[in-house]
């Protein structure tokens, strides 16, 4: 039984369906059918799943292991990781079995030593460091680099990183390059070179590209053995599945409940916030832009000005609905999920084990509006009872079909949902939907708008709303900011709170620049009430100049009147405000700035020891006001262009110049 199963992926995928049926069928009967009958089947699809899940159980998986590993803050990381998997599965399936873990579930200390193949995708956050999951990981791996005394620690380890950052930052991609380097000091051998993704640019293309060495490299190894002929075909059976518990009978109470209040200190302990007020800060024009406070009394987690909070948002009812329809379940089917056992593809638990309807759970829980991965689209091959649509999928997912991918999903920005919609015949189980095909609904970061010393016990958001028509004719609605303008006084948000590096100088005399157009503003307003504070408690402040920048006056001019009341105050020394759409030449902030290139350097030259700040757009905003820097450097002091740079550089590297930009 053991060769028919690992020799799935190399057979046709109906083939596979009906062997996995057929095995799953006498599993079944051998155990007098009592191991899943609790697990309902509402369709043939689900059956099918679980079935060949059964059969996967049966059989002791004697294969070598590889672990992926992931250290994300936003999600990239782990999607990456997840994408990965499913090619080296049905690469290397027969060989070697593909664990992918987040880096915080991961016990290094005992287990990296012992490891034949390691892959580690790491993002990197604040000034060069790791994510809040991969913090512990890498105090252990620096100082036992470090330490200089375990050369050989990891001897016998091989190893591929590919790094994620943003070439906006300083520090690009320096948690990549670390854990390579300390690998290597601790006698890992590294199987290919590090790669770098550039999320400023098109961050799945680098990863495609390290991918596309990194099978050859792992085919000249002896590593892993390739089985003959395998492609990147996948069959239902080796699919990542929840198991899944149709539930009639639940109460409503215990039904879609809220996992109750946690700390609100990581994304593991959501606190419960109140929505305590919900406003719209555009006054006409098209486009919107809230302001949500919550109230965050008995949230363990404190914030200063400047930090993060994350929120888990949920899609909309049309979506929703939409997914039901695409997975032909109704969306009060009630069920309660949980893992596979054995876990094989190591999924995490759910994060509800329920009972949820199918509506919830789609809300809470699934990307629906983001672009398939590959491994999602390998996934829903793997279901598809159609064999074009099975094969048409799969060539989408495939290194040969990249163009393809790109002028069918990339171009056109299609969602999961509406290649689901267009594939019909590839209805995932609930179970597989869960733990192959949907990704996890992230949560939203947001620079928090407010200072504890004006509101100790609640968070500020200033979001803009996202409304986009995509090439394809649909209007994206942003799930988290579409879902914060709706909120109303009273509903519950999870969130937890995230501690940032974009911090007002510690000497209050320090003067600083801020320059925050549109939602940049939002952590400079958190800056302003925690300057206030300080005067009020008789504290002497440095000057401070915001360079503030929106389209029209009328429309988009957020908290203009708190701006106002600031320069009043004194907690602003001057404000700058540019306006795009107000004539027929552009001005944006760093015209601005450049108008006012003396008094900017004044500021942020040696000598003064000043502090500028930029947050909001990264794609473009960051660039231009770094780029006017240099010529405002140039204007202010008469160096050349070199000199310039070294002089933005110095100021970066001094722990002067910060970004918080997305
Ligand atoms: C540290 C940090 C701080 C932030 N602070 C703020 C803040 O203070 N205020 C604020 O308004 N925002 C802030 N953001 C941005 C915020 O986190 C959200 O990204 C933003 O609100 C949009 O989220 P959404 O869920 O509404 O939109 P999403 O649904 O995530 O869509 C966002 C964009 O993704 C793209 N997209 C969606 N689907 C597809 C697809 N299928 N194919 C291709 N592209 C697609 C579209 O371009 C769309 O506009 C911050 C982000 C970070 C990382
Ligand atoms: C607040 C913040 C700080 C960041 N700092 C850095 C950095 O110092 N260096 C870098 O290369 N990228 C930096 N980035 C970019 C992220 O590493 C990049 O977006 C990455 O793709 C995120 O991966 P993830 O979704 O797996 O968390 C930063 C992003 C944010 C939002």
């Amino acid at each position: 039984m053991e060769t028919t199963i690992l020799s799935l992926p190399l057979i046709p995928v109906a083939t596979a369906v009906v062997v996995g049926i057929l095995v799953a069928a006498l599993l079944l009967w051998r155990r007098g059918g009592q191991d899943k009958s609790s697990v309902a089947a509402p369709s043939a699809s689900h059956a099918r799943s679980n079935g060949a899940l059964a059969a996967q159980e049966a059989e002791a998986d004697s294969r070598e292991k590889c672990v992926i590993l992931f250290g994300t803050q936003t999600g990239t990381a782990e999607r990456f990781a997840k994408g990965l998997r499913a090619q080296l599965e049905s690469k290397y399936g027969g060989s070697t079995a593909f664990e992918v873990l987040d880096i915080e579930q991961y016990d290094f200390a005992s287990k990296l030593p012992g490891e034949k193949l390691v892959f580690l995708l790491m993002a990197t956050y604040g000034d060069g460091d790791p994510t809040d999951s991969a913090t512990e990981f890498w105090t252990w791996l620096s100082e036992a680099a470090e330490s200089g005394a375990q050369e050989d620690l990891l001897q016998g380890v091989t190893f591929g990183v590919f790094g994620l950052g943003n070439r906006q930052y300083e520090h690009f991609c320096a948690m990549g390059k670390k854990v390579s380097n300390a690998m290597k000091a601790l006698g890992a051998s590294e199987l290919l070179r590090r790669g770098e993704g550039d999320d400023d640019r098109d961050i799945d293309e680098d990863f495609d590209k390290w991918c596309a060495e990194l099978f050859p490299a792992l085919d000249a190894s002896t590593l892993v053995q390739k089985a003959e002929g395998a492609t990147d075909v996948m069959s239902a059976a080796f699919l990542a599945a929840y198991d899944v518990e149709e539930v009639a009978d639940a109460p409503t109470s215990q039904v879609d409940r809220l996992p109750p209040s946690g700390t609100g200190l990581n994304s593991h302990s959501p606190f419960l916030a109140t929505v305590t007020a919900v406003r719209e800060l555009h006054a006409g024009g098209d486009r919107s832009c809230v302001h949500v406070e919550l109230d965050i009394a008995g949230c363990k987690a404190t914030y200063d000005a400047g930090d993060h909070v994350a929120v888990f948002a949920e899609n909309s009812d049309a979506v929703v609905s939409a997914a039901a329809a695409a997975l032909g379940l109704p969306l009060n089917y009630c069920f309660r999920l949980s893992l596979p056992s054995p876990n094989k593809h190591s999924l995490p638990e759910p994060a509800v084990a329920g009972p949820l309807t199918l509506r919830c759970a789609l809300a809470r829980y699934a990307d629906l509006l983001s672009a398939p991965n590959k491994a999602a689209l390998l996934a829903l091959a793997a279901c598809a009872t159609d064999a074009g649509e099975a094969k048409r999928l799969q060539r989408l997912a495939s290194v040969e079909g990249k163009d393809d991918y790109h002028a069918y999903v990339v171009a056109p920005k299609r969602s999961l949902l509406e290649v689901m919609q267009d594939f019909p015949s590839a209805k995932p189980s609930l179970g597989a939907f869960f733990g192959s095909v949907a990704p996890h609904l992230q949560p939203r970061y947001y620079s928090i708008s407010s200072a504890p010393q004006l509101h100790p016990k609640s968070v500020h958001i200033t979001c803009a709303v996202v409304r986009e028509k995509m090439p394809t004719g649909r209007v994206h609605e942003g799930v988290a900011s579409c879902w914060l303008s709706r909120l109303q006084e009273g509903d519950r948000v999870p969130c937890f709170l995230r501690h940032s590096t974009f911090k007002l100088p510690r000497d209050p005399a320090t003067p600083v620049v801020m320059v925050g157009p549109g939602t940049g503003l939002a952590p400079f307003r958190g800056f302003l009430q925690q300057r206030a504070a300080l005067l009020k408690s008789g504290k002497k402040l440095g000057a401070a100049h915001l360079f503030f920048g929106c389209r029209n006056r009328k429309h988009d001019f957020i908290y203009e009147d708190e701006l106002e009341a600031a320069v009043a105050q004194g907690s602003i020394t001057q404000l700058h405000a540019a306006f795009s759409r107000e004539r027929a030449q552009k001005e944006y902030v760093q015209h601005h700035m450049e108008a006012h290139a003396n008094e900017v350097w004044s500021i942020l030259c040696d000598s003064a020891g000043g502090y500028l700040y930029v947050c909001g757009d990264a794609k473009n905003m960051a660039k231009d006001v770094h780029r006017t820097l240099h010529a405002i450097a140039v204007k202010a002091t008469g160096c050349s262009e070199a000199k310039a740079e070294e002089l933005v550089k110095r100021l970066s590297e001094s722990g002067r110049y910060h970004k918080d930009v997305w």
